[in-house]
Formats: C-alpha cells, sequence, structure tokens
C-alpha cells in the first residue's frame, strides 16, 4: 500500500515533468508527491533491507563496449551501495527484452532500466511498467516511445559522434590534399534500427551532404560484431575495387574489418590503402592505431552505472533530472600520444 503510494508519487513526478517541457531540467521531484517524501515505499524498504530493486535488461554482449557497460552497471548498483539487482542479458533479442521488462514487473522491481536494442516495438511493455507505476530509465540506447512511457534517457548523442567523424574525414582529405578528388566510401552499420546506427549514420550524411564528391557506394549490417564486420568486409573487397574511406559504426566490426584487409593483402590506416574511421574508443582500438591499422575513433561513453545510479538517487530524493541526460565525448587519432592516453582509461 505504502509502496503503491510511493511508486504513484515517482509516477506522478514523471507526468509533471513532461508537463514541465520534456526536456533540460525537468521535473521529477518538484512535485509536493515527491519532495523530500523519497521514494515511494520507504517504509517498506525496512522489509527488503531498505534495497531499490533495479531490473536492469540489458541488449546482448555483442562488442567490448557492452561488456564495459555492463561492468559499469554491475559495479555502480550494487548491494553495498543500496541496490538489489535483477540482471537480464537478452542476447541481441528484443523478444528476450520484453518478456525481462514482464518479469521485472512481476519482480515488484522500483525501477526498470532498459539498454534496447532497437529503437522501435517497445509502447505495449512500456505501457505495462507505467501502469504498475514503475519508472522506466533508457540507458545507451533510445526507445521511440510517447515520452509519457519513460522517465528519462541516459546515454551518448550518436548524431554528434557521426558529425564528429565526418568533420575529422574533411579535415583529412584536406590535409591529405585530396578534398576536391573522388572519395569512395563504404560503411559497415550496426544492427539496423538501433540508436548508435541511425544516429552515427545521419550524423555522418550532415557532413556528406557538403561533399558532392563523397560517394557512399555500400552500407551494409555487420550487427555491431567482429564477425559480421569480417564478414561484410570481406564481401565488400571482392565487389569493389577502389575503396578509399570504411567506415565502421563500432570497434568490433573494425577488428573484423582489418583482419578481412590484411587477409585480402591489402592494408589500411594512417600510411595504408584505406583511411578507416571507427566508434567506441574501446582499449582494443588504442591498440590498432597505435599499430597503425586504424586512422581516427570516435568516442562512445560506456560507463552509465554511476550515471544511472545517481539518477535513481535523485529521483529518490525528489529531485530534478534532466529529462536527456548526454555524455561529453571526444574522439583519438594518430596525431596524438595514444600510448599515455590508453593507459589513463577504464576501458
Ligand atoms: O549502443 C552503443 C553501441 O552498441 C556501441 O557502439 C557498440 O559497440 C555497441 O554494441
Amino acid at each position: 500500500m505504502i509502496r503503491d503510494f510511493g511508486r504513484q508519487a515517482a509516477f506522478l513526478g514523471a507526468v509533471c515533468l513532461l508537463l514541465s517541457g520534456c526536456s533540460g531540467e525537468g521535473g521529477i521531484g518538484q512535485t509536493a508527491e515527491t519532495t523530500g517524501q523519497g521514494r515511494p515505499g520507504q517504509e517498506e524498504q525496512t522489509e527488503k533491507g531498505g534495497l531499490i530493486k533495479v531490473g536492469f535488461s540489458q541488449l546482448g554482449e555483442e562488442s567490448d563496449w557492452r561488456i564495459a557497460c555492463t561492468e559499469s552497471i554491475k559495479s555502480a548498483l550494487t548491494e553495498a551501495n543500496g541496490f538489489d539487482l535483477l540482471f537480464d542479458d537478452a542476447q541481441q533479442k528484443q523478444e528476450n527484452q520484453l518478456k525481462a521488462i514482464r518479469n521485472f514487473i512481476l519482480q515488484d522491481a522500483d525501477y526498470i532500466v532498459l539498454s534496447p536494442l532497437v529503437e522501435s516495438g517497445w509502447d505495449s511493455a512500456l505501457e505495462e511498467a507505467k501502469k504498475a507505476k514503475i519508472p522506466v530509465i533508457t540507458s545507451d540506447r533510445m526507445v521511440d516511445a510517447p515520452k509519457d512511457l519513460y522517465t528519462c534517457f541516459v546515454g551518448a548523442d550518436f548524431v554528434k559522434e557521426g558529425e564528429r567523424c565526418g568533420r575529422w574525414l574533411e579535415d583529412c582529405l584536406e590535409k591529405q590534399g585530396r578534398a576536391d578528388e573522388d572519395i569512395r566510401i563504404v560503411t559497415l552499420e550496426g544492427t539496423v534500427g538501433s540508436s548508435p546506427q541511425l544516429g552515427r549514420t545521419e550524423g555522418f550524411a550532415n557532413i556528406m551532404k557538403a561533399h558532392p564528391n563523397w560517394h557512399m557506394i555500400a552500407e551494409e549490417n555487420g550487427d555491431f560484431t567482429l564477425a559480421k564486420g569480417k564478414e561484410v568486409m570481406e564481401q565488400y573487397l571482392n565487389r569493389y575495387k577502389n575503396i578509399d574511406v570504411v567506415v565502421s559504426q563500432n570497434d568490433n566490426m573494425t577488428f573484423g574489418a582489418i583482419d578481412a584487409i590484411q587477409e585480402a593483402g591489402k592494408t589500411c590506416g594512417p600510411d595504408g590503402e584505406m583511411i578507416i574511421l571507427s566508434f567506441d574508443a574501446v582499449s582494443a582500438a588504442f591498440d590498432a592505431m597505435i599499430d597503425g591499422d586504424l586512422n581516427a575513433d570516435f568516442e562512445c561513453n560506456p560507463l552509465h552505472g554511476p550515471r544511472v545510479s545517481e539518477t535513481i538517487r535523485k529521483l529518490e530524493n525528489g529531485e530534478k533530472v534532466a529529462r536527456e541526460q548526454y555524455v561529453d565525448e571526444t574522439y583519438f587519432d594518430t596525431t596524438m600520444d595514444l600510448k599515455q592516453i590508453k593507459a589513463d582509461r577504464e576501458y
């Protein structure tokens, strides 16, 4: 009963956030229902040892990035930090994520954190969470759903990542004296319909518009995995004689692509035949740049654990949370002191 009141308060807070304009410092916690009341169900917390029950639906373990992300969430949402984490790995299947959400509802979770495989297809499961008065935080990727069905998003701005990549290429071609040459580009796309695939594609295309001499000759799905990245790159190499640039939408596909290029007796990287551009900037990608196989890497930060736990804490305390919380990101290339930068990074 007390718990239900609490959840309702959190939910009403989310509605207020939406009514307050759905952006920037929205108003969860601004209402009388949540401010100063803490979460919902605090009396019941004694029964549960005071832990906040969080169901986390992770989409899979397809990449180094994903493993770092899971680790970050698991090490932030610990019992020592006041959380009871229900973890589910959906193995890259949306149906598994839908089941997980429903299980979290059945298990009476206080919050649901969802890293969705793709953007569409969530409405009915989110409606069920809303009905059960469980706030949903989407993390890493976004959902394409009515805004009243989730509380907030914590993750990267993938369009900006794609634009950063396009601008880096502009600059590189300028420096190489190739700004006016015809440039043949292939893309290894991530999971079709996922936020990083959609955003990075859109961002790069935004920059391409200014360059009629850049030709995107192929864009195929490598599903963010090394094996698929290698397979698609092998097909590209068989199909096209001249490829100037490979845009690979994550590091694991890039590792597969580099293997395929080298096995075909070709070269890539700053002194090679093909420019390779990648996303994520995981540790092994620094090695690929240091080895001279990869030109540049556009960061995607996977350390969402502390951001998600802080968001839940704020909601618990009735404080404001931003409706969309974007992480600051940058890029790395072979002009930098990569060994030093790698040594200072967590993933
Ligand atoms: O959603 C983030 C993307 O998903 C990362 O770029 C990729 O490595 C992961 O699989």
